[in-house]
């Protein structure tokens, strides 16, 4: 059984105001794509790491993480995790995450590949803590709702047949494309830090977290 994480870092990142694509922007120290992939590479059951690059972002991860697989992604999210699953054939279990989530607990990889053993797929979810409304102003009912992280887990085989038969424009994640498929992807229990790092103040509130998490 071989496990391959990839970790998609080719998106421009625009929102967060960064000068340099914000993967590759310091967060508590070190740039953001060296926390995920430090994390990924130390846990026991993951054999192997690659990272999915913008077209021209060679030198940006070489400074980051000097020893780190590379390929060159795409224009959506989906084209780079789909660029990831070529270089990672031979997989039989595929972890795909996010560098915008740059603290990854070996705890949640642990409920991942675990819940993998009897399912097709597995995600992070949290609750939502927030009251929802729709914008046409309709309350939703927040215990329907989970909010959705990386990385989430997959067999192989099955993520790339999702991928190959996907035909609904843009996609967020990846278990939307299994789900297509008519398969049924496992929720495991999230954790806050995990949260995406989008705008400005995400940096200042992830720094805080790991202070918390390292005191
Ligand atoms: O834009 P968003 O934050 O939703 O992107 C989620 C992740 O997907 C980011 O880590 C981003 O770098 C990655 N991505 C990518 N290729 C794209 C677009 C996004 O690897 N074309």
């Amino acid at each position: 059984m071989t496990t391959v994480a990839l970790i998609v870092a080719a998106g421009s990142g625009s929102r967060s105001g960064s000068a340099a694509p914000k993967q590759y922007a310091p967060v508590a120290g070190r740039p953001m794509i060296a926390w995920s992939h430090a994390a990924l590479s130390a846990h026991p059951a993951i054999d192997r790491v690659i990272v999915v690059i913008g077209a021209g972002q060679q030198a940006l991860l070489a400074a980051a993480v000097p020893s780190a697989e590379w390929v060159i992604g795409g224009f959506e999210r989906r084209d780079s995790v789909r660029a990831g699953l070529e270089a990672a054939a031979g997989a039989t279990r595929v972890l795909v995450h996010d560098a915008a989530r740059p603290f990854v607990p070996h705890a949640v990889i642990d409920r991942l590949l675990a819940t993998l053993k009897d399912a097709p797929g597995a995600i992070p979810v949290l609750p939502v803590a927030d009251t929802l409304v729709a914008t046409d102003g309709a309350t939703i009912a927040r215990e329907t709702l989970a909010r959705v992280q990386t990385p989430q887990a997959f067999d192989a085989a099955t993520l790339a047949r999702a991928h190959a038969a996907w035909e609904g424009g843009s996609a967020t994640d990846d278990a939307q494309m299994v789900r297509a498929l008519g398969l049924s992807v496992a929720q495991v229990e999230g954790d806050m830090m995990l949260d995406k790092i989008t705008y400005p103040a995400d940096f200042t509130a992830a720094a805080a977290r790991v202070g918390v998490e390292t005191r």
